[in-house]
């Protein structure tokens, strides 16, 4: 086994790839348990299929990738059927299941009522505290009900834009998917981001209306929403209402005429009020949710109802396998993609039993997850590198304490999986012998596209192979693929139902996703393949840092620097980080007379975390007194990193020395 520690290969969108070619070869192999394999749901579809064998199925898959979306599709309810199912003739614009009539959130509770599945469970709700509430499909489709009726006596209608900045709490989950069922696409902003990130997203999109919270917990401790939603609203003139679901029971200041207590107002709802489920277009607009980019302010994604449904079904049924009597929780905050694809759609429309969690894994002590997984016998879980890599440091100990039997499928996202850990979640975790899906996906790609289904041979740190009907590759800057074993871009080749179908406002943006390597998909990471067509993704090679998985623009970080006084420049960057995978470090020219003190890093540093989040609060900053810059006078991250991190620094023939 040959173990060279490989660094991200950082470049700049100019797309110069220093390939080092330096790859973990791993060739552990683990294969998966047989029982597991003989009850797949990838398994039955296979055999419908007259495949057993997954390479002569998956070779099947892209040459019939319609059929296979049709099927996925026909599994859901439509209000009317769809005439074609894919469309590419104004590219790189496309669309799936044209003139469908659908909606995503009859296929999550409608289609259950009046079967044995309203009375199953829909969440468990676990609060930060402990305490936990259970709400089956039917109570979900009555909270959900009402909440519509709110949002439709208010006005809001096809077509409007409703922010939610709320705690994990399961009228979150109401009003998510309220706004599905009037056809009002909603933008969720996570509650760890500050005033200025989600006003500047509110206004974005012109959000009519807010849905948040009096506070929300997270690791005992209070984050208060609605005060830094007030001062978001104060600079957000679209916003005509506030609703705020009581959830802390703390005082907070209601504006007369604009703020209302969501609670309230339900209350005031008859139970047997029905709001159906407007019958949108497949291509109508479901969500905007908001990502960091390589430049400039953050990019709107926008997914839409149909295409976005049946890759999250098909992904979560196939990836996740679950099965009816199944208990699911995906541990990510609905701020982020994850939570919405995996912790609310595609569970549901799977029917399965979701955790849901407000709080942290460390709290009040490092065994809460696994305590969560004995408490509602959790069969499968979903969460991130980081969250493993920082529990494996309070030992094994702290797994072995609970009954963990329930589990049988492991789940990662969000940045790549090192080996070392990987072994020690499979060990801890899953027995020393559950399969791991290491999923790898995106934002903007809706739905997982490279990943294990559980009948697949695992490799530790590898997301193995594209799920059927997904044909990527990894390539040069010229789109020729690299072959085996060598280092370069990652790529899709063809559309996906779950792909996002623009950037809300600026199409153009959209539109370099598919032209930056010509004709197709650029994801923005370095992978390697290897001989067996398995997938290692190495990280971005822009200008996006991934800290603990969440995504954050380099961009966001300086221009809340240069909003001091104090500061003249900034560049920010990702650096290694053993349990993070990256943290932020920040470059600082301070401006003339300005002296660098101590005090000042503290001060800086706060200041980010105020403009921008906590998660973005620089773990490092350093005062210089020149930064290296290209000859139109922009800062060169990636000389910038490459310097820190004693890398090479490649094409430097744009700098500016
Ligand atoms: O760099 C890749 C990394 O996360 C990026 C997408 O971030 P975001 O849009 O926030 O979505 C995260 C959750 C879907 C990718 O470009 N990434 C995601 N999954 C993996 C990963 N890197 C390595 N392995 C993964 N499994």
């Amino acid at each position: 086994m040959a173990h060279h520690h490989h660094h991200h290969v950082g470049t700049s969108s100019n797309l110069s790839f220093e390939h080092t070619d330096n790859i973990l070869i791993e060739e552990r192999l683990f294969p998966p348990p047989e029982d597991i394999v003989k009850n797949a749901n990838i398994t039955a579809y296979m055999k419908s299929k007259g495949f057993d064998d997954y390479e002569a199925f998956y070779r099947w898959s892209l040459a019939n990738r319609f059929e296979f979306w049709n099927d996925m599709a026909k599994e859901l309810h439509w209000f009317e059927p769809w005439k074609s199912t894919f469309e590419w003739t104004d590219k790189p614009f496309f669309k799936w299941f044209t003139d469908g009539k659908f909606n995503i959130a009859y296929n999550c509770l409608d289609r259950y009522m009046g079967t044995p599945i309203e009375d199953k469970v829909a969440f468990y709700w676990e609060g930060d505290d402990g305490s936990s509430r259970a709400y089956t499909y039917k109570e979900m489709y009555v909270l959900t009900n009402r909440v519509a009726k709110v949002l439709q006596n208010q006005g809001v209608k096809k077509g409007d834009r409703v922010a939610i900045y709320m705690p994990m709490i399961p009228e979150m989950a109401a009003s998510v998917l309220a706004c599905a069922r009037l056809g009002a696409p909603h933008m969720v902003v996570f509650g760890g981001f500050a005033a200025s990130s989600l006003r500047d997203r509110m206004n974005d999109c012109d959000a009519k209306v807010l849905i948040t919270a009096d506070g929300g917990y997270r690791g005992g401790k209070v984050i208060e929403l609605k005060k830094i939603a007030d001062e978001a609203v104060a600079e957000t003139p679209t916003i005509e209402k506030v609703f705020v679901q009581r959830h802390t029971g703390f005082e907070v200041p209601m504006a007369e005429g604009r703020d209302v207590y969501l609670d309230v107002l339900l209350n005031d709802i008859p139970e047997d009020t029905v709001v159906p489920c407007e019958p949108v277009d497949s291509e109508d607009m479901l969500y905007i949710l908001y990502t960091s980019g390589s430049t400039g302010k953050p990019k709107g994604v926008v997914h839409v109802h149909g295409g976005y449904a049946v890759g999250c079904y098909a992904t979560t049924k196939f990836v996740f396998d679950i099965k009816p009597s199944d208990v699911f929780w995906c541990t990510a905050d609905i701020g982020w993609v994850t939570g919405h694809s995996y912790t609310i759609y595609g569970p549901m429309m799977n029917a399965a039993s979701i955790v849901l969690f407000e709080g942290i894994p460390t709290y009040p002590a490092a065994d809460r997850f696994w305590s969560i997984v004995e408490k509602y016998k959790v069969n499968i879980i979903y969460t991130a590198p980081t969250a493993i890599r920082s529990l494996m440091r309070f030992g094994e100990e702290l797994p072995a304490r609970h009954d963990l039997s329930s589990l049988r499928i492991l789940g990662t996202v969000g940045e790549p999986i090192n080996p070392e850990a990987w072994m020690w979640y499979r060990k801890n975790i899953g027995h020393n012998e559950l399969p791991i899906m290491d999923t790898w996906w995106q934002t903007e790609t809706g739905m997982i596209l490279i990943s294990p289904t559980p009948i697949l041979p695992l490799k530790p740190g590898s997301a193995s192979r594209p799920l059927p009907t997904i044909e990527a590759d990894v390539v040069n800057k010229d789109g020729k693929p690299v072959g085996p074993e060598h280092g370069g871009f990652l790529i899709i080749r063809h559309p996906w139902p779950a792909q996002m179908r623009t950037i809300f406002g600026d199409p153009d943006r959209y539109k370099t996703y598919w032209e930056t390597i010509p004709d197709v998909y650029f994801a923005g990471d370095a992978a390697t393949m290897d001989k067996m067509g398995y997938f290692r993704i190495q990280g971005r090679v822009d200008d996006v840092i991934k800290v603990s998985g969440h995504r954050l623009g380099s961009m966001e970080i300086e221009s809340s620097l240069v909003s001091h006084p104090a500061v003249a420049e900034a560049a920010a960057i990702g650096k290694p980080d053993e349990v993070k995978g990256e943290h932020v470090k920040v470059f600082v020219i301070l401006r003339n007379g300005v002296e660098p003190t101590e005090s000042l890093a503290v001060e800086l540093k706060r200041h980010v975390r105020t403009l921008v989040g906590p998660l973005a609060t620089p773990d490092e900053l350093e005062f210089v007194t020149s930064l290296p810059k290209t000859r139109s006078g922009k800062i060169m991250r990636r000389v910038v990193r490459a310097r820190e991190l004693g890398e090479p620094v490649g094409d430097i023939t744009t700098l500016d020395v």
